[in-house]
Parts: structure tokens; C-alpha cells; sequence
């Protein structure tokens, strides 16, 4: 991989740049458990209004020489720490993902930590298993971005 992978704060104008990124097909079909409507900008808009409210969540935008890559962030859901990401397909397959989770996960001190991922997200699936997370269960919900029940893993990261 060549190129610098920084962290740092979300800013409110990083939203427009997650905005068109979050409209790719297949990076939707890939994550699955999406919005109903990606191309809703109210809804985008409303989703996004409670995150940078939150003072519980970390949010870190990804900085990949010098342009907005994505986005990764860690959560609290039930009490449990958990994470998300998405990187814009322009920046796939560089090794972004890997760096940026692994970043955050240097900087939070919770532990264990939470994953989902679907099942066929097999990108997704190595970023997480690179970072150290394993399989501890699976479970099955309504991924709006295939208008289908599909399967997922739940994964955790112990140390
Ligand atoms: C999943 C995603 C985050 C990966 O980002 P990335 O920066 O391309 O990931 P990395 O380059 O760090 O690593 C990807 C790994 O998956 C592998 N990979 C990519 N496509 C693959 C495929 N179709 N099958 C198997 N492995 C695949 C890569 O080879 C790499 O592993 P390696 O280092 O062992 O070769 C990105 O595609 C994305 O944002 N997708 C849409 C949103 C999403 O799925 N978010 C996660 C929801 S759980």
C-alpha cells in the first residue's frame, strides 16, 4: 500500500463527501443492513444529525492522502462497543479499511469489541479478521439493500 492513512475528527462538511459515497450500488448490496433509501437526503441528513450529536459515539473521518477516503466510527449498542466503517469505492483495495480500524481500535479502550458483518461481505469479513475479530455467532435480519432476510456474523475482539 502506498499513501498515508490518517484519522481524524468527523467535520460537518465530511457529510457531503459520505453522502455520494454511501449512494454506490454494490458497496450497498455489500453491507446489506443499509438505509431503506440511500438517495434520501432528508433521511441521510436526520441519520447523520443524531451521530454528531452523540457524545457516546467516536467518529473519525479517514484521510487517505489528503482526501476524504471514509469514515469509521464506534458506537454503543445495548452497552456494547461496536464499529462501523465504509470507504468509498474509488479507495477499495488499498488497505485502507484495515489501517483505519485498526487505528481506532488502538485509541478505545473498551474491549470486548463488536462487529456484524453479512455473511458474503468477504472484504468486509477480512478487514474484520485482520484486526484480530472472530466469529461468535450468527444471526439473520431485513437488509433493506436487498430487500431480502439475509445472514450475518456477529465477530469480537477480546484483546
Ligand atoms: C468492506 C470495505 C470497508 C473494505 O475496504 P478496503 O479499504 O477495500 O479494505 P482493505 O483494502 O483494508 O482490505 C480488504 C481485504 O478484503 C479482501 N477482499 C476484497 N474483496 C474481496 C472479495 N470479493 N473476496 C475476498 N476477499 C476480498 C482484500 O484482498 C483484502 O484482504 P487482504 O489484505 O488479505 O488481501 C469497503 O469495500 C466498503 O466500504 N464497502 C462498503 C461498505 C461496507 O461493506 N462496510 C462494512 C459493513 S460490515
Amino acid at each position: 500500500m502506498a499513501g498515508t492513512i490518517l484519522l481524524r475528527d468527523m467535520l460537518h462538511d465530511d457529510l457531503e463527501i459520505f453522502f455520494k459515497q454511501q449512494l454506490d450500488n454494490e458497496a450497498n448490496w455489500m453491507a446489506a443492513f443499509t438505509s431503506e433509501k440511500p438517495e434520501d437526503r432528508t433521511v441521510f441528513d436526520e441519520h447523520w444529525r443524531r451521530i454528531m450529536a452523540d457524545a457516546s459515539i467516536m467518529r473519525k473521518t479517514i484521510i487517505f492522502n489528503g482526501q476524504v477516503a471514509g469514515y469509521v466510527s464506534k458506537y454503543f449498542d445495548d452497552g456494547r462497543a461496536e464499529i462501523a466503517y465504509w470507504i468509498g469505492r474509488e479507495f477499495w483495495g488499498r488497505g485502507i479499511a484495515t489501517s483505519a480500524l485498526s487505528q481506532l481500535l488502538s485509541v478505545m479502550v473498551e474491549r470486548p469489541v463488536f462487529a456484524r458483518v453479512a455473511k458474503d461481505n468477504l472484504a468486509s469479513f477480512r478487514v474484520l479478521e485482520k484486526c484480530g475479530f472472530a466469529i461468535i455467532g450468527e444471526g439473520s435480519g431485513y437488509a433493506n439493500a436487498r430487500r431480502a432476510e439475509t445472514g450475518e456474523y456477529i465477530m469480537r475482539l477480546d484483546h
